[in-house]
């Protein structure tokens, strides 16, 4: 029977290349989408002609957590068991501190933080269980670097490296590793929508003088998954173009 892995945010940019990844591995992967993309969802998994057994779509808000708890649980009923947990989903709320209302703080700590409790949670106990399990947490350069206009992202992006390696301590002994990937600007519409002036300001300092692709974020993300990453655990994996180095 197929591993089977979770990806949240799945019909974003990383997302739906890590999605293909993991299909193209052998993979079934449930790919969770916010509720109010369902038409959005179905498009996508048409047009990749995806089948059942490869990908099954579920509606998932990772920001709310009861919600999270009672789908989780039935989806652990239906599936059996989820092998790999990508935490993808994310977002950015971009504007100086001074700026920065609570709101802008709030979605951001909701959506790419507490977002790893509500989703993990659920499925940890189960993965500690069947044993031999992956948790990859996608977090980001600006988490270990910090950015300008980014205090809630940066936040955010760092708390998930801290809770990689806590989770990881928690999982090792059966078998569940956790790791965390840092994507460097990568060409997907989250970074697209950055005005284009900013952006080649933003490439001239990569010393790579590009975007990350986002399959090139993907196959990290297969990697950790794989039987060959089994003694890998609490790590970051950057995957930046030398944007930061440390
Ligand atoms: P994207 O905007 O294309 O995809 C984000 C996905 O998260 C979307 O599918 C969106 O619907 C989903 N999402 C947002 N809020 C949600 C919620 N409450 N519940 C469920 N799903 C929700 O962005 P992209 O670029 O694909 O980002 C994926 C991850 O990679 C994010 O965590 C982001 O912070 C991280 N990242 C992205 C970088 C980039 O340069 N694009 C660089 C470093 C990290």
């Amino acid at each position: 029977m197929a591993k089977k892995a979770l990806v949240t945010g799945a019909k974003g940019g990383i997302g739906s290349s890590i999605t293909d990844g993991l299909v193209a591995a052998g993979f079934r992967v449930i790919a969770t989408y916010f509720p109010t993309n369902e038409a959005c969802a179905k498009e996508w998994f048409k047009a990749n002609n995806y089948s059942d057994e490869q990908v099954r779509l579920l509606p998932l808000d990772v920001t709310d957590a009861a919600y999270c708890e009672e789908a989780l649980a039935t989806l652990l009923q239906e599936e059996g068991n989820i092998d790999v947990l990508v935490n993808n989903a994310g977002i950015t709320r971009d504007t100086t501190f001074k700026r920065m209302t609570a709101q802008q703080w709030n979605d951001v700590i909701n959506t790419n933080l507490n977002s790893l409790f509500n989703v993990t949670q659920p499925l940890f106990a189960s993965m500690c269980e069947h044993g031999n399990a992956r948790i990859i947490n996608i977090t980001s350069v600006n988490g270990l670097k910090g950015q300008f206009g980014q205090a809630n992202y940066s936040a955010a992006k760092a708390g998930m490296i801290g809770f990689t390696k806590a989770l990881a301590a928690e999982g090792a002994r059966s078998g569940v590793t956790v790791n965390a990937i840092a994507p460097g600007y990568t060409g997907t519409p989250m970074v697209e929508a950055i005005r284009e002036e900013v952006l080649d300001g933003i490439k001239a300092e990569i010393p790579m003088k590009r975007l990350a692709k986002p399959e090139e974020i993907a196959s990290a993300v297969t990697f950790l998954a794989s039987e060959q990453a089994a003694y890998i655990t609490g790590e970051t994996l950057n995957v930046n173009g030398g944007l930061y180095m440390h």
